[in-house]
């Protein structure tokens, strides 16, 4: 199985990605990390644990960074609510998560995986920021990091930018910059693999797991308009991907993060075209479409062998 580390900031779709690793049986899942995001560390903390808890699974949650590298946090409140994961109400956790910090427990994991480690970064990118600038000499025993952020052509939290990207922009262009093997999920696949409303009924269908998921996508649905429309479950696109790459239609760009201050801060800047000012080599592996009649069934598939 492949080792992996999952850096989430759970948010509703952090757990369908979350859900759908487990159940595909592909991975080995050696740590959840967390970061501010969709809301403020000790709640992403605290719904990594209870998730893990509900799915009976011993796998160690460990905080990361409690801020941006630069600026504060700012959470999506508006989208997955207060607590992050608004709309189901978990029962506590027995276990507390790690005492250490996320960059040093991935440092640990990446040395121990001998070159073989893959990432799942399905938040900002603050983590993986500190852990490349703490441990420069790991960035070339990392697999692959697979990201859900991004996009080539406009944002969803400002005209140009992508909320994981614009909540931390240095890290993002750090991570971008970095060398590493990288996989970008932005909005250009997510937004085309949207569940539909009886496929969702299927996910309920199917287990506990999914019960809970499907009431997950509820609060979703409720918050932005009302069931009986498509929904997109952006972080379980990287699970996908990492499960299935082949369902996918993955290109070659050269993406810069813009880190100005001005309108575009956050924008994945992606050189479609190979060559204009500014224009490098190719560094980022960017998804720009595929199958979604596949994912779907994939992602049913995967929850449904949790039971
Ligand atoms: C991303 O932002 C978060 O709200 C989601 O969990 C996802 O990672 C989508 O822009
Ligand atoms: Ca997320």
């Amino acid at each position: 199985r492949i080792p992996l580390l999952m850096d989430c900031d759970p948010g509703h779709d952090d757990a369908a990605a979350l859900f759908m690793a487990l159940g595909s049986g592909v991975f080995d899942l050696q740590g959840i990390t967390t970061v501010p995001g969709n809301g403020l560390l000790p709640n992403v903390t605290e719904n990594a644990l209870r998730l893990v808890a509900f799915l009976g699974e011993e796998i160690p949650v460990v905080p990361g960074c409690v801020k941006p590298l630069a600026g504060e946090c700012r959470p999506a409140l508006s989208y997955h609510g207060a607590t992050a994961l608004d709309g189901v109400i978990l029962p506590l956790s027995q276990r507390g998560s790690l005492g250490e910090n996320a960059v040093d427990f991935m440092a640990a994991k990446i040395r121990e995986a001998a070159g073989e480690m893959v990432i799942a970064a399905l938040g900002p990118l603050t983590n993986i920021a500190a852990l490349l600038l703490s441990y420069p000499e790991l960035k070339g025993k990392i697999k692959r990091l697979c990201l859900m952020g991004g996009s080539t052509s406009g944002g969803n939290i400002t005209p140009a930018a992508e909320f994981n990207i614009w909540h931390d922009p240095e890290a993002a262009a750090i991570v971008f910059s970095s060398g590493l093997p990288i996989t970008m999920c932005g909005l250009d696949v997510t937004e085309k693999m949207a569940l539909r409303p009886e496929e969702i009924e299927e996910v309920r269908r199917s287990g506990r797991v999914g019960a809970l998921c499907a009431q997950l996508f509820d609060y979703c649905q409720d918050t932005f308009g009302g069931n009986g429309r498509d929904l997109v479950v952006h972080d379980a696109v990287v699970s996908a991907w990492l499960i299935k790459e082949g369902l996918f239609d993955t290109r070659r760009f050269y993406v810069e993060v813009d880190t100005g201050k001005s309108l575009s801060r956050g924008c994945t800047a992606t050189y479609i075209r190979p060559f204009g000012v500014g224009c490098k080599e190719a560094n980022i592996d960017v998804v720009v479409g595929g199958d979604r009649d596949g994912f779907a069934r994939l992602f049913i598939d995967c929850i449904a062998k949790l039971g």
